[in-house]
Parts: structure tokens; sequence; C-alpha cells
């Protein structure tokens, strides 16, 4: 899909979410697979299901709830995105970049993208939460592909930083406060759904990633494209494959996410704190 009537879909989606949630928030957070808790949160949410919003894509992957969820957190008021669509459902990435769009042209200044990852640096441990510095995007496609819509951005965006410093300062201050421990690096984007083999995972270390993920790339780059603050932050659900020789599936990243959902819910009120 180009961006013929993209920028009208997103726009109609926003102004729903306008007339239901009273101040516009200053932030969204995209919370991954079996991150979703976040949401839940809020305090005096409005929640807006994904199949009430206008154009909006709607997931199916177990752990993805599908629902907006505005309130207040740590004083500020944030956007909770539960659920997102990814690529390897069948979506174009323009469709997988909706959700970030819309926030965007709802107002939002700062973006907070978080995944479950495979580790790929074999310093990680399952459980640790890594603040992404950069990505690799191995999805073989670009949500800005095809014709660009001046009204989103220019043609040819820089992508030098696509994640904020100030906001990666911040989530490191968070961290400290809270007693947490965080690590840092970059993040491969792959299509999945299938995850990667032992030579895949050696190859991604050898290009210089620390985690992979099947998120996240798409709605960093369209979020980057409007001129947004974004921060990435991966809960390293596993280590990748043939780090340890046993298999692993998406049960064992639920769970994972599951016990750190405390640790991940203090990070990010801490980080929303300094906002
Ligand atoms: N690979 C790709 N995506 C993932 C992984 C992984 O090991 N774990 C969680 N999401």
């Amino acid at each position: 899909m180009g961006s013929a009537g993209t920028f009208e879909r997103v726009d109609a989606a926003a102004e729903v979410i306008r007339r239901h949630c009273g101040d516009v928030p200053k932030a969204a957070l995209v919370l991954g697979s079996g991150l979703g808790d976040f949401a839940d949160t809020l305090a005096g949410a409005v929640t807006m299901p994904y199949a009430e919003l206008p154009h909006w894509p709607a997931s199916k992957v177990v752990g993805h709830a599908g629902r907006l969820v505005i309130g207040t957190v740590a004083g500020k008021r944030v956007a909770a995105l539960a659920g997102r669509v990814h690529a390897y459902e069948g979506h174009p990435l323009s469709t997988v970049a909706f959700a970030a769009r819309v926030m965007g042209r709802l107002g939002v200044k700062e973006i907070v993208l978080t995944n479950a990852a495979g580790g790929v640096n074999t310093g990680f441990t399952r459980g640790a939460l890594m603040i992404i510095d950069d990505h690799i995007n191995l999805l073989g496609a670009n949500p800005l592909a095809g014709e660009n819509d001046d009204r989103f951005g220019p043609r040819f965006p820089d992508m030098t930083e696509v994640y904020s410093k100030r906001l990666r300062r911040i989530a490191d201050e968070a961290a400290v406060a809270k007693g947490l421990a965080v690590t840092h690096g970059v993040y491969a984007g792959l299509l999945g759904p299938s995850y990667e083999t032992p030579a895949e995972i050696r190859y991604l270390r050898t290009i210089g990633a620390d985690a992979v993920g099947m998120s996240t790339v798409p709605e960093a780059i369209a979020a980057r494209h409007m001129g947004l603050e974004v921060l990435g932050l991966s809960c390293i659900t596993n280590m990748a494959a043939g780090v340890p020789l046993e298999p692993f599936n998406h049960d064992d990243v639920l769970e994972t996410t599951r016990r750190v959902r405390g640790t991940f819910i203090a990070l990010l009120e801490g980080i929303v704190e300094r906002l």
C-alpha cells in the first residue's frame, strides 16, 4: 500500500480517539508480547478496543490484547497500546506502522516501543531489560516504501538517531532510581514468524546485533519519519537459537514476560515520570 489515503485513515482514527480521550496524551507506549499489563495500571483510564477504532488493524497473536488505554501514570497522561500487528501476520509495513502514525497525528511527541526479544549477545541473560541504542532493519522492506506523503515527513528521512539520546538517558536514570539493572544494545528486526537458526544468530552477532525480534523497527522508522522522539525497550525473553542448545517457543517468551512484569512496569513508570 502506498501513502495515498493513508494520511486520511490515520487522521480519521486520531479524530475518534481525540473525541473520547479528553486531554491529548504526551507520550505513547506500545506494549509488546506479554507486556500489555502496564495498560491496567493507568488511573482514570479510557479504554478503546482496537475493533472500535476506524481502519485500525487487529492483531491475533496470543499475548496481544488489542486495546488502546489512555490514562494517567506518575502524574502524566499517556496512551498505552496493548497489542500490535506484525509483518509476519501478512500485513504490509505501512499497516504495521499505522498505530504509531496515529499517535503522531494525535499529538504525541514521544513514543516508547517495547518488545520481547531473543538475546544474541552471549553476555545477556533471560529476563534482562535492554535499552535499544540502534536497530538493523532485516525485514526486507520499509514502511516508507511507496509514494511519500510529505504531510507525514520527508522522502529520505535521516536515521542517524532513531532512538533518542535524551530518552535513552531518561531510561538509564529511571533504572538507577528504581534500582533496576538495564543493558544497552542493537536490535535486529526480522520478519519471522519462524525463530532464527543458530547460523542466523551467529550472522546477527557478526553484524553487530545484541537482540533479535519481529517488531519495533517499522514503528520506529515511521515515528522518526514524523519527527517523534523514540525510545525502544526489549525484554530479553530467551537466549536466541543456538546460544543454549535447547529449543524454545512462544510459551517460554510469555513465561519470561510474566516473570519480569513487575520490573518492567516499574521501569516504564520511572521513565514516564521523567518525560
Ligand atoms: N527471536 C525472534 N523474536 C523473538 C525472540 C527470538 O528469539 N524471542 C522473542 N521474540
